[in-house]
């Protein structure tokens, strides 16, 4: 057997920024632990996001807001052990950068450092601006995030679409500019109408990734849990399910149940 490894080439910012001028979309998901990170890589994914969305899909909380910034080293480590090939981007947690850019550039050192990590992401118009000027100067690679901005639920109040009135979809078109401008290497759009983020994804040089932004955009990104179906208590119009694993792991679930009860598991052949 051969013991040759697969030629693969190394997605980096600068392969994204590529594919963005050649037209190839870019494809985005979550992955906060080692084995599902391995399947995506293989599975072809160009980014893997480490969100603080792993607040709610690792740990239950309600919001993003109570993760730590050594919670998301702790997943963001594991996920780059199951990679080979994929960009990982790791999201800055609420209030590791926020305070000053002195805060926010530590915190991306400390990720770096400790995770292995490739970039990070922070959510956030102008008022991150200087924050991602000293990320960068570390040579730490950024990606903004506009439109819901879950770190900041409490000020919107729901879950809904942004930007959908013309003041807050022209704040959001300077926004995207001012991260462009300081350096940002692409853009995560969340459930914007999607007229605006095709604006947004033409005006701008750098790749821009929607969730729930439509598809005149550079990219898409989901969270894996929910188009695995393995949550089932939301169904926003962007998600598509490709299964529904809820019902069919919880169905392996009760039949493993069912076998240790009558004794039929092991049998003879699963036993030593
Ligand atoms: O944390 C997350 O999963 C995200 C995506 C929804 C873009 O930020």
């Amino acid at each position: 057997m051969s013991t040759a490894k697969k030629e693969f080439k190394k997605v980096t910012t600068h392969v994204l920024q590529e594919m963005k001028r050649s037209g190839e979309k870019i494809a985005m998901l979550t992955a906060y632990d080692y084995t599902m990170a391995k399947i995506l890589d293989h599975a072809g994914l160009d980014v893997l996001l480490v969100g603080d969305s792993a607040s709610n899909v690792m740990a239950g909380h309600i919001t993003t807001l109570p993760i730590t910034l050594d919670q998301m080293i702790y997943h963001a480590s594991s996920v780059v052990r199951g990679v080979d090939r994929a960009l990982i981007v790791v999201d800055l947690p609420f209030g590791t950068y926020q305070g000053n850019s002195k805060e926010a550039l530590n915190s991306a050192i400390k990720i770096m450092k400790e995770s292995g990590a490739h970039a990070v992401k922070l959510e956030g118009g102008k008022e991150v601006k200087e924050s991602v000027e000293r990320i960068l100067t570390a040579g730490i690679p950024v990606m903004g995030h506009l439109g819901l901005t879950p770190q900041s639920i409490y000020k919107f109040g729901t879950y809904t679409v942004r930007a959908k009135e013309e003041e807050e979809a022209a704040r959001l078109l300077e926004d995207a500019h001012t991260l462009q401008k300081a350096g940002c290497f692409a853009l995560v759009l969340e459930k914007i109408p999607a007229k605006l983020a095709g604006e947004v994804a033409k005006e701008l040089l750098i790749p821009v990734i929607g969730i729930g932004a439509g598809s005149d955009v550079d990219g898409q990104v989901l969270v894996t849990h929910d188009m695995l179906g393995m949550t089932h208590e939301f169904s926003p119009r962007f998600l598509r399910r490709y299964l529904n694993l809820y019902e069919s792991m919880g169905g392996a679930f009760q039949q493993y149940v069912k076998d240790v009860k009558r004794k039929d598991f092991p049998n003879q052949n699963e036993q030593y």
